[in-house]
């Protein structure tokens, strides 16, 4: 670890996700400085009242300039919003600004997701295919990192590869899986994919599948996809880059991953929980018209192994998924208004046609 003090930025900071890294790294490391984008000013009062050591920056993902300049100014960059390209080449191009010769060092981890994984050729049936194997992010990283554009995530992924590789900047990509649990940051602490099954649920009356229920996500708490994040910081400020302890760009995709759950599993402990009783396999138009990504979250899966995480010596510690299913069950009862909330706004937005179209 660097003896002078380490300044990180941080997007997303507002975020289940990046709220929850901010909340891991300021505890790890106290004396570090974080500067984190945020877009509201009474958001960023509230963070730093909270965090001492942080600094918020006014602004947002349009503000390329902004977001170059910033960069340019700490050591490390840790993106979590959603996708924009832009501002990820802004933030690398900062980082390259300070750059010095030889081979890239790790700067960048960019929070990515396995839904690029889902082959959604393929019909959507709920049912495990009987050659399913858990993907590696090792074995497969080439496969990974070269899927179609148009994949959710794929085209930023790589992207982000890209433009690190040739400004000669180190880039990690965290593929994150299905997030369980409530995040430990102070403004966003729910996950949208999580609350939106036990809503509709809840709105249903029964808990339900696609097809048989046997498709699995892997999935990790939110707790243990932040305290990776902080790990693989750690990590790769000890790295000098010559003896490539952290694997970068090409060699720089990670999956963060606990255990994995299959869809039926789940159905029987949320209708146990909420008293429904038998779990009923449903149509995917239903699921459809429940959620925009009904079909992808609840009819397809994918299984994943954090050989990279795992080669570096993390080991997740949340493996309780009926424990962290409680805690946003819980919310989701006293919040009921939440996910209908965030559902109407989805269904405006961009990603809404990223999802399921019923010509699939
Ligand atoms: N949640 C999951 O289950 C999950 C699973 C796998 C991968 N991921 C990935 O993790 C990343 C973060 O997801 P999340 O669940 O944390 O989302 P989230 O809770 O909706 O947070 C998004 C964050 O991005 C900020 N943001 C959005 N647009 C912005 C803009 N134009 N300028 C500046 N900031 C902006 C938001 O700020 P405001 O507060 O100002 O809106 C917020 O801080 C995404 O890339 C997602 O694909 C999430």
């Amino acid at each position: 670890m660097p003896q002078q003090t380490l300044h990180v930025l941080l997007t997303g900071a507002t975020g289940f996700v990046g709220g929850t890294i901010l909340s891991t790294l300021c505890k790890a490391h106290p004396e570090a400085h974080v500067k984190a984008l945020v877009r509201r000013e009474e958001d960023a009062k509230h963070l730093r009242s909270i965090h001492h050591n942080l600094e918020p920056v006014l602004g947002s993902l349009s503000d390329l300039e902004l977001l170059r300049r910033t960069a340019a100014s700490v050591d490390f960059v840790i993106h979590a919003t959603k996708e924009d390209l832009a501002a990820v080449r802004a933030l690398i191009d900062g980082l390259a600004s300070t750059f010095s010769n030889g081979p890239p060092t790790p700067r960048l981890i960019s929070i990515s997701g396995i839904r690029s994984l889902i082959d959604r050729s393929l019909p959507v049936t709920g049912i495990a295919s009987e050659d399913g194997r858990p993907w590696s992010d090792i074995q497969d990283i080439s496969t990974i990192l070269s899927l179609p554009k148009e994949r959710i995530h794929a085209e930023a992924d790589q992207s982000t590869m890209a433009h690190a590789s040739a400004s000669g900047v180190g880039a990690m990509i965290v593929g994150a899986p299905q997030l369980w649990g409530r995040g430990k940051g102070h403004v966003k602490t729910e996950g949208a994919a999580a609350t939106a099954y036990y809503a509709a649920v809840r709105k249903r009356g029964r808990a339900f599948v696609i097809g048989d229920g046997s498709v699995a996500w892997s999935w990790s708490s939110i707790g243990d996809l932040g305290a990776a994040v902080v790990f693989l910081l750690e990590r790769a400020l000890l790295d000098d880059g010559a003896s490539h302890r952290v694997g970068v760009n090409e060699d720089g995709y990670y999956f963060v991953r606990s255990d994995e759950v299959k869809m039926i599993d789940r159905a029987k402990a949320v209708s146990k929980r909420l008293g429904l009783g038998e779990v009923e396999s449903v149509a995917v138009e239903v699921t459809a018209e429940l959620h925009p990504f009904g079909p992808l979250m609840w009819g397809c899966g994918v299984t994943t192994r954090p050989d990279r995480l795992t080669a570096l010596g993390w080991i997740p510690k949340e493996l309780d998924w009926e424990m962290l299913m409680e805690e946003s069950i819980r919310f989701v009862v006293m919040h009921n208004e939440y996910a209908h909330q965030s559902l109407s706004k989805l269904r405006g937005s961009k990603t809404f046609s990223c999802g399921f179209s019923k010509s699939q």
